[in-house]
């Protein structure tokens, strides 16, 4: 698993934030500017009827996003408390959209038979960093997929320049650089979760020969980490101007690879 060495499956320590994330990030005003942000690209990838499997789901804020628009789709995550909440959510919904919650860790995804190819698989807001090797999953994803099938990941860079510029201007510097080394121990509600932040070369590489990087578009480039959502709620005036700024940043080279986040957009190309 992600965690070796630390003891805690990443699905535990993520059941840990399960009854607070829709309050803490769903909901925050900088979940939702950045939320917002992948929304745009999300729907200008899938379409009404495709067939999308969903990693990392979470407590479904995507999934019940695609299945509004008509996009049907199977989500998985490793913890079976996001789980719960997310078919608790998918219970009040009306009309019920055509999704599907299923608690699977994604190094287990090749146990996944579909009686039909998925058309893509989406990824938000960094699950996939909870994994040190990506190939194996990257290997059973290109059996799950559609030949020109889309997957749209959503990872956390190494470098975000406002995490660094925040944290050394409060004089801190090790937690400035704490993603430089291209990995860090998260503290979920008392348990330590290790994330991994790969370089954009090592991401082509673990997706080839599978897949091939189309496009890329920074995810909280001008908005700000979700940490900063105090300050966020103190100005909001400031956040809605960061956010125009983020529409242009977001899409230019050098400032796309350096936001909290980065979207990730690549195409099926072995048969
Ligand atoms: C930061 S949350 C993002 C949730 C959701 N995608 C969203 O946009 O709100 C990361 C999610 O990844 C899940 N996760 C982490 N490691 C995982 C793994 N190895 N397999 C499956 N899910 C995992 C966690 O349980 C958690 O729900």
């Amino acid at each position: 698993m992600s965690t070796q060495g630390l003891g805690i499956s990443a699905g535990a320590a993520f059941d840990r934030l399960a009854d607070t994330y829709d309050r803490d990030f769903t909901s925050s005003l900088i979940g939702r500017a950045q939320r917002n942000a992948v929304w745009e690209v999300l729907l200008k990838t899938y379409h009404p009827k495709d067939n999308i499997l969903e990693l990392n789901c979470g407590t479904g804020e995507d999934a019940l996003f695609l299945g509004a628009n008509g996009i049907s789709v199977f989500a998985c995550d490793a913890s079976q408390q996001m789980i719960a909440r997310a078919e608790q959510r998918l219970d009040l919904s009306s009309p019920i959209p055509p999704i599907v919650f299923h608690q699977l860790p994604t190094e287990r995804i090749d146990e996944l038979t579909p009686a039909v190819r998925f058309d893509g698989v989406f990824s938000n807001f960094s699950g996939l960093n909870c994994i040190e090797d990506l190939g194996p999953v990257v290997a059973a994803l290109s059996g799950l997929v559609k030949p020109g099938g889309t997957l749209l990941f959503c990872f956390s860079t190494r470098i975000c320049l406002i995490e660094i510029l925040y944290y050394l201007s409060r004089g801190q510097v090790a937690k400035a650089l704490r993603r430089c080394k291209g990995y860090a121990d998260a503290q979920l509600n008392g348990a330590t979760l290790r994330v991994y932040y790969p370089t954009l070369r090592k991401l082509r590489r673990s997706f080839a020969p599978h897949f091939r990087l189309r496009s890329r578009v920074g995810v909280g480039v001008a908005i700000p980490p979700s940490y900063l959502e105090p300050w966020a709620r103190r100005h909001p005036h400031t956040l809605r101007l960061l956010c125009h700024l983020e529409n242009i940043l977001a899409n230019l080279p050098f400032f796309r690879a350096t936001g909290d986040h980065i979207l990730l957009c690549f195409e099926k190309v072995s048969p």
